[in-house]
């Protein structure tokens, strides 16, 4: 527990001084609340707002987390559907998914509280490699599998170059295990590309975030990134 004065002026806000005028002039609110006793404490799990807005005090987290099927990739659901912070209960940080997978796909997603981090991955320019292995039905032939690569034609226009690769088919059954791999994070971009193809997803996992993967995880588990493994992610969104 923390003097409200230094929190805020921790912050960066104001100096503590100031903070403590702030405070006896009612511009600060605790947990929603208005607080004008200068003696007031608070965790890190209060939520302080200076002038109504939120003083960012909070330390950067980041976790890579292997998202089961049957979850929402958001901080809450209307209808009341599992979310990917339901794996995250002893959280102080407010955190949230950088960018997201479908309900139905599982796979590798980042989390943090770090909203420039999180901005700079998903920013188109970044273009991080993200790797997919889609069970598909039907067997493609090369020709479409070069066609993956090369670009198709979404109504959001043509995608990017890809890498596609055949791993496995199963003949009786007409279903293939396709690994994809793209640049991109165009909405249900990987289900879009071989739909239009002729060739419906069937499952999808999401194997690999740039240079991180799910080595050694099962679904559902989390770990969190090193900071040496933040840096890289950051430089190479820069690049
Ligand atoms: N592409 C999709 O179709 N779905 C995902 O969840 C991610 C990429």
């Amino acid at each position: 527990m923390e003097r409200l004065q230094k929190v805020i002026a921790h912050a960066g806000v104001a100096s503590r001084r100031k903070a403590e005028q702030l405070i006896i002039d009612g511009k600060v609110k605790v947990n929603g609340k208005i607080v004008t006793e200068l003696g007031a404490k608070v965790s890190a799990s209060d939520r302080v707002e200076v002038n109504g807005i939120p003083i960012e005090k909070e330390e950067p987290v980041y976790f890579l987390f292997y998202k089961p099927r049957g979850v929402i990739s958001s901080v809450k659901d209307d209808k009341g559907r599992k979310v990917v912070t339901d794996y995250f209960p002893e959280m102080d940080q407010r955190i949230y998914p950088v960018g997201r997978l479908d309900y139905d796909t599982s796979g590798l997603l980042l989390l943090t509280n770090d909203g420039e981090f999180a901005n700079l991955l998903m920013h188109p320019r970044g273009g991080i490699e993200k790797v997919y292995v889609a069970k598909i039905k039907g067997i493609p032939q090369k020709e479409i599998l070069r066609t993956l690569e090369r670009g198709v034609h979404l109504e959001d226009g043509k995608t990017a170059p890809a890498k596609a690769k055949l791993l496995s088919l199963d003949k009786r059954k007409q279903t293939a295990i396709v690994e994809l791999t793209i640049h991109e994070g165009r909405n249900r971009q990987v289900r879009r590309m071989f739909e239009k193809l002729g060739y419906p997803v069937l499952k999808l996992k999401r194997e690999q975030y740039a240079f991180l993967t799910l080595h050694g995880m099962k679904t559902g588990d989390i770990r969190e990134l090193t900071p040496h493994e933040v840096k890289q992610l950051r430089t190479i969104a820069l690049k």
